[in-house]
């Protein structure tokens, strides 16, 4: 899909339809509107569409009233969902060529990004293996600004960039375990990174294990695909902090469970669990891109968790590359043992912060749902951070707790730590368990095992991989200070 903005007028703009948002509480005079906010037809609720043929005085054939909810409510999380919505509706319908009208006062640079991002996020269907030849896609999409064109011009391609980058997040989290095991998701950050110029290094089996990463390799033992620990770096030009962001995402490209098996029925979604994984290589994608002040990396371990005769069982102790031994007591709690060496040679190549993304544990959804991402951390101004920038790209997150008092759930008679606690706060211990391979450094834990997948499609995005927390991550390393 082409997006572009543009200074005109929108009576005169030839496009197959012109959106225009439509409020609550302030009736929509033109296109003979009025009669139908009167007749309680069109109300200007979030998400109402209603398409409208042959208005009088534009030039546009169509145009479609998108309820944008009420005006003191509306903001660019809101006109995301609002092009997405528009943009799956006018898609399904044939319709090429789109404009929006952002009304006056609208036009601000997280406004004309947003629109962008929600109508290129409504545009994606993760259809890619469907053979079926009536795919139905928007091709162009303008949106019309009062504000100066060229002022917007750089938030309109920030919005691409974005939008892009975390449809690319997408792709990649819906691909089948067959055709994207740990190898093939590294042949993918390698491609990324020489398009978008990211250093990018592969640890294999053999490096890892020179490197003492005994929690990461008892995982990946029991397939016969073998693991990769991938690295992306992105460095500005002049670096103005201190500070070295470093993005952790599991990347399980299938979880089987391994010996603690996990039940056939809904078995097929885990080829989602490497998710986290996934959002940091489109976080990087991104961030190539708009290039902020402070260097930022991305390590991604990447295994597949199978119950083969090599597997690692219950009772086995490994030893992680921190030194720390770890007893497995569930094999399928295995993300947290790969995040554990990620995060230790994340501290080891000199990330002062950390921010990792996992598909952790079944407990985050009992808790929150598929509404909120679950954060975790051991730095309360990190944590202020990413929840300002996640509410900044209207990605849900919520605070959980993370006290000491929860660290007497993980005791192991045999090892240093058990990977997993007992009954209850699971999504708890999990963090805790992540918490001692943090140590010192500044760090936050956001378990996205509820919100890195819609069961049910969205009006403004399709049934499938969300793609988040990809906008948060690039949002926060562009934004950051000191
Ligand atoms: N990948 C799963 C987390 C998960 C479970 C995501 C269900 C979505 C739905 C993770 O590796 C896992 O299996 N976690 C276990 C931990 C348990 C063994 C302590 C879980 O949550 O059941
Ligand atoms: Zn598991
Ligand atoms: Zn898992």
């Amino acid at each position: 899909m082409i997006t572009t903005t543009e200074r005109q007028p929108s009576d005169q703009i030839q496009a197959d339809t012109l959106i225009v948002p439509v409020f609550e509480d302030r009736k929509e005079e033109r296109f003979g509107a009025a009669e139908l906010f009167d007749t309680g037809e069109v109300t200007g609720k979030p998400l109402e569409l209603t398409l409208l043929h042959h208005p009088a005085g534009m030039a546009v054939k169509r145009v479609l009233l998108a309820g944008a909810g009420k005006a003191e409510n509306f903001n660019a999380a809101e006109l995301r969902k609002l092009t997405g919505a528009a943009v799956r509706h006018l898609k399904s319908k044939s319709i090429k060529t789109v404009a929006l009208e952002l009304g006056s006062g609208w036009s601000t640079g997280d406004t004309v990004s947003a629109a962008i991002e929600g109508a290129l996020l409504g545009n994606y269907e993760p259809d890619r293996y469907k053979s079926t030849n009536n795919k139905q896609s928007v091709e162009a999409f303008t949106v019309l600004t009062e504000a100066d064109a060229e002022d917007l011009s750089a938030a309109a391609e920030r919005g691409r960039i974005l939008g892009e980058a975390q449809n690319f997040t997408r792709d990649l989290v819906n691909e089948p375990a067959n055709r994207l095991t740990p190898l093939k998701m590294a042949e993918a950050a390698q491609k990324t990174a020489s398009e978008f110029h990211l250093e990018c290094e592969v640890l294999d089996q053999e490096k890892m294990s020179g490197l003492g990463m005994g929690a990461l390799l008892g995982v990946a033992q029991g397939s016969a695909e073998p693991p990769a620990l991938i690295v992306l770096r992105y460095r500005p030009g002049k670096s103005a902090s201190h500070a070295h962001l470093g993005l952790v995402g599991k990347g399980v490209t299938f979880d089987t469970g391994g010996i603690s098996i996990k039940p056939a029925d809904g078995m097929e979604k885990m080829k989602y669990d490497m998710a986290g994984g996934a959002a940091m290589i489109g976080a990087m994608r991104a961030i190539a891109q708009l290039r902020p002040p402070i260097p930022v990396s991305a390590f991604v371990p990447c295994v597949e968790n199978m119950p083969g005769s090599r597997a690692q069982r219950p009772g086995d102790i490994v030893t992680a590359m921190s030194g720390k031994t770890i007893e497995v007591i569930n094999t399928d709690a295995e993300g947290r043992l790969i995040l554990a060496d990620a995060m230790t040679y994340a501290r080891k190549q000199g990330c002062t912060h950390l921010v990792d993304a996992a598909t952790l544990t079944g407990a985050i959804v009992v808790a929150l749902g598929f509404v909120h991402v679950g954060l975790f951390t051991n730095d309360p101004s990190l944590r202020e951070r990413v929840l300002a920038a996640a509410g900044a790209e209207g990605e849900r997150m919520w605070p959980m707790p993370l006290d000491d008092d929860y660290k007497d759930y993980l005791k192991s008679a045999f090892a240093d730590i058990p990977n997993v606690g007992g009954r209850w706060g699971g999504a708890i211990t999990a963090a805790m368990f992540l918490k001692e391979f943090a140590e010192d450094t500044p760090w936050v834990h956001l378990d996205i095992a509820g919100t890195a997948w819609l069961d049910d499609g969205k009006p403004f995005l399709a049934k499938g991989p969300s793609g988040v927390p990809m906008r948060t991550l690039v949002r926060l390393a562009t934004t950051w200070k000191d």
